[in-house]
């Protein structure tokens, strides 16, 4: 039946069901195979339960796989089948390499088709709508969400976003971008702190990202937990009618964060669950996701005049319409079988593109020559709490986790002895992940370190350290980790790190002992295929940085994209400090690694860099352009980044922005010129007066591969 058609059939309070979503444990009557009724924090009635309109999380019910039909009549009773949707952040079950790190690849192309294959297993779990992209600009390292997000840059962030969005809808389920907006500004990188920030901040640095999404064709658009200046986001008539719906021209559903219309109430924003509903409903959030305040109050607002029936009508229509996309609303509808899906996820092909996606996310940190490691070596020891288990998939798995212990995953220890079978392999934990273990004694590791002729010691942050609620406030290696590292290091200097993590960490110590550092991030699923690929050689690392890693805690947030200030600290030289400056006392202002930066096993050479004209006008374009040569040994890839500084203006201007990159594949000797396109609408920003255009005068051109090498061109736009 057709949504409009649907609608004229529906009550009010059947309209409003479809605006609210709940764990698809609290809508059960009885526990899953049991009798025992669920505890439901809500005590919803029958005819409550009959009536909800969408499902999160219910493909995690055990059972949940004999269908909807079945569901839907046994269990709610109701009429219109929910919509179930559910965070695939980082694949389903096949999991890729967290956003963050599948970024580093600088290549959208992956993850538009790991949104795809995400989206194909997805469906086989009668998932309708995914809960991703994250688009959230993050350049606190502190918080946890970093992980989710593609880093600190807009232009990044916004063609990962828009990739994202293509591949779910080529797989074939509906999206949501989520948050809106500024979640990962929070104030000291705290989960669900405030947000303060400029109007101009917001809509250079942040909007683009989702907006990306949006032009893209997300479905869906999620509020996010904190305020932005002083307002929560979920009832924020700015953000969600002014400019998602009135400026970007968004006409799909704006949905909740979980729980977030509720929580309008401890933020200290609305008395009681009818002024939240009121607030978050005037703001132009359509659907209450995991709270029963539109449920429960919609009617009432309605009955006071504050809700029209059209209101409902067009807010019910767009979930009406999504379900319709979903074949929900087919007669012949059907839910896929447990026998459907089991053929239908981790196929050879999705785990090998898997292993292409962790091994492009890879970012080779440090290299003094230790690194790839020789085949021909005949006793290796692969050391540390990484060695040995298949836990580095990372937060936010979907249903990874259930594919462990299977032989899907492997251990870098276990993909080692399949590649090297004439090497003997020993294997030491050293110690834990615990970000609290007191471990002293590390004799056994340093024996096998000292009894091998190479070392993979695999340290980092556990996968359960970083995502959601997961803030901290000391990002350096556990120390039990880094007093392993000191000890296996000094006993054998051919050591070879390997790193985990879900967040840039503050390895400044680390990065003073180890000959090596390659960055795995939570690689997913393929991930320790593919560090063994790398470390052996086989593969070559080009990953690039999309976050800053600083060098302390308390730089934090750091970001390439900064402002110089009337006193900046450094001009030329930047080891030397100088006093009075934008400086700290005890530490440099700038990152251990900056954005961009990622080595290779070849070597890369830049030349015969340049501008076609030192003029723009409104009309022409220039070019930049650089030559770059493969001087070394080994085919490679390389991304070459052209970034852009707007010198005065009526407004202070970043020091540099990226504008453009080009990720080249170059074998031995091979050369070639790579050029980007400077036109007027590159250095359009939002002025002074708040109207977005450029302004005449001088700009810096400036290319490198990465932020802080670069050769620098001035030019005028007339
Ligand atoms: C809270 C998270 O902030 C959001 O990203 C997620 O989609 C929802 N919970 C649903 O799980």
């Amino acid at each position: 039946m057709s949504p409009e058609k649907l609608l004229k059939e529906m009550t009010r309070k059947e309209k409003i069901g479809q605006l609210v979503q709940l764990y698809g444990r609290n809508v059960l009557r009885r526990e899953p195979g049991t009798d025992k009724p669920v505890k439901d924090s809500f005590e919803l009635t029958d005819e409550e339960r009959s009536r909800i309109g969408s499902l999160l999380d219910y493909s995690m019910v055990d059972g949940a796989t004999d269908g909807l039909t079945t569901f839907m009549s046994e269990e709610i009773g109701g009429k219109i089948p929910p919509i179930c949707m559910h965070d695939v952040i980082h694949g389903c079950d096949t999991i890729f390499p967290i956003s963050l790190g599948l970024a580093c690849s600088f290549d959208p192309e992956l993850m538009r088709e790991s949104s795809r294959i995400a989206a194909e297993e997805s469906k086989f779990h009668n998932i309708h709508t995914v809960f991703a992209p994250m688009a959230d600009l993050a350049r606190d390292a502190r918080w946890g969400r970093v992980m989710e997000s593609c880093g600190e840059d807009p232009l990044i962030n916004s063609r990962m976003a828009a990739a994202s969005v293509e591949g779910f809808h080529e797989g074939g389920v509906s999206c949501c971008v989520k948050h809106m907006a500024a979640y990962g500004e929070v104030e000291s990188g705290r989960e669900y702190n405030c947000v303060q920030i400029g109007e101009r901040m917001l809509r250079e640095a942040h909007f683009p990202a989702y907006k990306a999404a949006v032009d893209a064709g997300a479905d869906l658009v999620m509020t996010s937990y904190n305020t932005v200046n002083d307002i929560p986001a979920t009832a924020s008539k700015m953000l969600h009618s002014d400019v998602l719906r009135g400026e970007w021209g968004f006409e799909g559903l704006v949905i909740s964060d979980s729980g977030a219309v509720r929580e309008l109430i401890p933020h200290g924003f609305a008395a009681d669950k009818k002024s939240a509903t009121k607030a978050a409903w005037l703001a132009g959030v359509d659907m209450d996701m995991s709270s029963d305040c539109y449920l429960r109050n919609i009617e009432t607002l309605m009955d006071e005049g504050v809700i029209s029936e059209e209101e409902l009508d067009n807010a019910c229509l767009k979930v009406l319409k999504l379900k319709e996309k979903a074949g929900l609303l087919n007669d012949d509808f059907k839910p896929y079988t447990l026998e459907e899906r089991n053929g239908n996820i981790l196929t050879v092909g999705y785990l090998n593109f898997a292993e292409k996606c962790a091994e492009a996310s890879a970012v080779l940190l440090k290299n003094n020559g230790v690194l790839p490691i020789s085949k021909s070596v005949k006793k290796l020891a692969v050391i540390g709490p990484f060695a040995d288990t298949e836990e580095i998939l990372g937060n936010w798995i979907c249903f990874g986790a259930q594919h462990y212990n299977k032989g899907i995953i492997g251990t870098v220890k276990s993909e080692l002895i399949k590649k090297m079978p004439d090497c003997e392999i020993t294997f030491e934990q050293g110690c834990s992940w615990g970000l609290d273990d007191k471990t002293e004694d590390f004799t056994a590791a340093v024996q096998a370190a000292k009894n091998a002729e190479a070392v993979v010691l695999c340290i980092g942050e556990h996968q359960l350290h970083s995502g959601e609620g997961n803030s901290r406030t000391d990002i350096t290696l556990p120390e039990a980790q880094m007093k392993l590292a000191q000890a296996v290091i000094e006993a054998n200097p051919n050591t070879s790190v390997l790193l985990f993590t879900g967040r840039p960490l503050a390895i400044t110590e680390l990065d003073g002992i180890a000959p090596a550092i390659l960055c795995m991030w939570q690689p997913g699923t393929s991930g320790n295929k593919a560090a063994v690929n790398l470390l052996l050689g086989d593969v070559n690392p080009s990953g690039k940085l999309t976050m800053s890693w600083p060098r302390v805690v308390g730089q934090c947030p750091i970001s390439y994209r900064s402002f110089n200030t009337g006193r900046p600290c450094w001009s030329g030289d930047i080891q030397k400090k100088r006093s009075m400056t934008s400086n700290y006392i005890d530490e440099f202002t700038y990152p251990l690694y900056p954005f961009g930066h990622g080595l290779s096993y070849t070597e890369f050479k830049c030349s015969s860099a340049g501008l076609s004209d030192k003029e723009l006008s409104d009309n022409s374009e220039i070019k930049a352009f650089v030559k770059i040569k493969n001087i070394g040994k080994r085919a490679g890839a390389e991304v070459v980044q052209l970034y852009i500084r707007d010198r005065f203006g009526s407004v202070v201007r970043p020091v540099k922005e990226l504008k453009e990159y080009k990720k080249i594949f170059l074998a031995p000797d091979e050369e070639v010129l790579v050029e980007f396109k400077i036109d007027e609408e590159m250095l359009r920003f939002w002025r002074a007066d708040m109207t977005y255009g450029s302004e005449k005068g001088s700009f810096v051109a400036m290319l490198g591969t990465n932020s802080r090498d670069i050769i620098s061109f001035d030019f005028e736009l007339k």
